[in-house]
């Protein structure tokens, strides 16, 4: 069983090796896969250190060259790499740009792969699940983010793995891809291995924001401090990045990073000012996040802060949030 692990592993490491070596050197890699990085600004040295490669829009290029350097099929099946169907047999991914998931200790587990056509869809294919890729464990960008998450005790989280890769040449490097879901309770337990400060960067659409009120609660389980920062409709952290420069953008974070409890209200109550009930459901269910903070002194605060915003008295809310917990056991 760990032997097979370790082929898989061994494997996906080659086939990592295979999709940088097409893209620097093979004719259509290069033309295509590096182009595409280059035309989004991307440079060389973000192209090694997340190890950006291409794969070919051939049917078999990856599988028949595994198997010249005698891997085996049913190991490339069982990474993810090849597709088993009947009895053909192709690669899972052709003419897309290859995004290598690292696991703590920077071995390759898995791919996220990029089309370049637009409209076609998935836009991102991804490796399903296996033995060595679990995915709620998984956060895209941790093993090169680790220690600078570390240095500056606080993890930037973004949606998608070109927001990571901006963020790097940007010069900030304590941020990972949540990829697109919400979080789940491995990926924050990981990211409780290095600081207790998440700072939540979501794609300025209605999903984002949706993603980032909704996904929270289960952060504040955990105890860790989390801000949130918006951005301008449309704009997620990469597009924002190479739209205002990583000077203006470094600013922008430390200017707009926001206390998620009290963004979360303020974002509730826009629009509810007017309705009664509409502002009783926003309370409750700020009510509900603040119950989740297992540290009281802090929840205290928050008790505080956000009798003041909506305008109800503080022991209201305490008691609400007294009842919504002992309800949950
Ligand atoms: P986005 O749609 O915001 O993509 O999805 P993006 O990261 O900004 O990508 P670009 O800039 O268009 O290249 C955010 C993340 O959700 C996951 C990916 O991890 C993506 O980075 N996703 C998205 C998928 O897994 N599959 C998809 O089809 C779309
Ligand atoms: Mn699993
Ligand atoms: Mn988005
Ligand atoms: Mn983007
Ligand atoms: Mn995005």
């Amino acid at each position: 069983k760990q032997e097979r692990k370790e082929s898989m592993m061994i494997a996906l490491n080659y086939a990592k090796d295979f999709f940088v070596e097409t893209m620097q050197k093979n004719e259509e890699g290069n033309a295509v896969g590096l182009g595409y990085f280059r035309e989004r600004g991307f440079n060389n040295q973000i192209i090694s250190k997340f190890d950006l490669g291409y794969s070919l829009n051939e049917w078999n290029a990856l599988e028949q060259n595994a198997l010249k350097k005698g891997y085996q099929a049913d190991i490339l099946a069982a990474a993810g790499l090849i597709m088993q169907k009947n009895d053909r047999q192709y690669d899972r991914f052709r003419g897309r740009v290859m995004f290598p998931i690292h696991d703590l200790s920077g071995r390759v587990i898995a791919f996220g792969a990029r089309t370049l056509k637009k409209d076609d869809k998935p836009k991102y294919l991804n490796s399903p699940e296996t033995e060595v890729y679990h995915k709620s464990d998984v956060l895209y960008g941790i093993f090169q983010g680790k220690n600078p998450i570390r240095l500056k005790d606080n993890c930037f989280l973004v949606e998608g793995y070109t927001d990571v890769l901006a963020m790097h040449q940007a010069g900030i490097e304590n941020v990972v891809a949540s990829s697109g879901t919400a979080l789940t309770e491995g990926q924050i337990k990981l990211i409780k291995r290095f600081t207790n400060n998440i700072t939540v960067l979501y794609d300025g659409d209605e999903a984002g924001i949706n993603a980032s009120l909704r996904g929270t609660d289960l952060i504040l389980e955990q105890g860790l401090d989390v801000r949130v920062v918006l951005f301008p409709e449309g704009h997620d952290p990469d597009s924002y990045c190479r739209e205002v420069g990583s000077q203006r953008f470094g600013e922008y974070l430390e200017a707009n990073a926001k206390d998620f409890i009290l963004f979360k209200t303020e974002s509730l109550l826009k629009g509810a000012e007017n309705d009664p009930i509409k502002r009783a459901n926003v309370t409750r269910d700020i009510v509900q996040s603040i119950s989740k903070i297992p540290d009281p002194i802090k929840q205290s605060v928050f008790y505080k802060e956000c009798s003041r915003l909506l305008g109800i008295e503080e022991e209201i809310l305490v008691d609400e949030g007294r009842k919504l917990k002992s309800k949950e056991i």
